[in-house]
């Protein structure tokens, strides 16, 4: 995998460094993309019609039991060298910072130590009505029931139509003012407002590095377009340009 000597000057001299990543930063750990088809007897439903208060509303047995079906297949899952590659970059650089909008946590399993979650946690639960944490460890119900107010409990992700966790965008969106590149690292970035996060870096003038098997609306935008699999570009990405590691 060949680099422009100018990509590896910028990496090389940058100081602090944004990661934002989607969910195929995690499809090489076997967790199926957004925007897969569903599998299994999800098959027949889109993800973006369980992920939302008023599906949960509706059939809060069928949209717990969805995210009981993900947390159990990211069970089974470790982080790939993509996340491995990320977390080692706080190596190399005075300072890494990760902004992602997946849930599945595995940025924090692979060592970074700097995580914001956009899209929350999938390992994290609270209350649908007093919006307290819940352990859900002992309650028999589906879906568990708060022990504070007895409410339904629910998933700690945003899902569709909701804000996301006010402390993380600002932070992640001050931070776009004094990173030196930004990477843009498997999403498709068709959901705003985290979509904006790279427009606005390049506005700032920070260097957009895009790593993607496939075009999104992002390429225009990035200052370098590195077609391929995460898992893949990023350990060569990172050996061109630190090989005495
Ligand atoms: P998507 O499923 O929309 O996009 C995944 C992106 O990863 C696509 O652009 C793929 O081409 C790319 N991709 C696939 N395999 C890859 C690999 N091995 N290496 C690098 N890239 C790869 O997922 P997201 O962009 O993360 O929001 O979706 C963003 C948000 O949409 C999700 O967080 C979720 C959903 O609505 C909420 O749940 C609120």
């Amino acid at each position: 995998m060949n680099f422009t000597s100018d990509l590896l000057a910028t990496l090389r001299n940058a100081r602090r460094i944004l990661v934002f990543t989607g969910a195929g930063v995690s499809a090489e750990s076997g967790v199926p993309t957004f925007r897969d088809a569903q599998t299994g007897l999800w098959a027949k439903h889109r993800a973006e019609d369980l992920a939302t208060p008023d599906a949960f509303l509706r059939d809060p047995v069928m949209v717990w039991n969805w995210y009981e079906w993900r947390r159990e297949l990211m069970r089974k899952v470790e982080p790939n060298p993509a996340h491995l590659a990320i977390a080692r970059l706080e190596q190399l650089v005075e300072r890494v910072t990760v902004v992602t909008q997946n849930v599945d946590g595995l940025h924090a399993r692979a060592g970074s130590t700097d995580v914001i979650e956009l899209h929350g946690n999938v390992w994290t639960n609270f209350c649908f009505d007093c919006r307290r944490p819940a352990d859900v460890s002992d309650s028999p119900q589906v879906p568990p029931r708060c022990s504070h107010c007895g409410g339904m409990v629910r998933p700690g992700v945003v899902w569709f139509g909701e804000a996301l966790p006010a402390a993380a965008w600002s932070r992640a969106y001050d931070l776009l003012q004094s990173v030196d590149v930004f990477f843009c690292i498997g999403t498709s970035s068709l959901v705003e407002p985290a979509a904006s996060l790279p427009r606005e870096a390049r506005l700032n003038g920070c260097p957009v590095i895009q790593i993607n098997p496939e075009p999104t609306s992002h390429d225009e935008i990035a200052q370098y377009v590195l077609r391929g699999k995460a898992g893949e570009v990023m350990p060569a990405l990172l050996a061109a340009a630190w090989p005495t590691g």
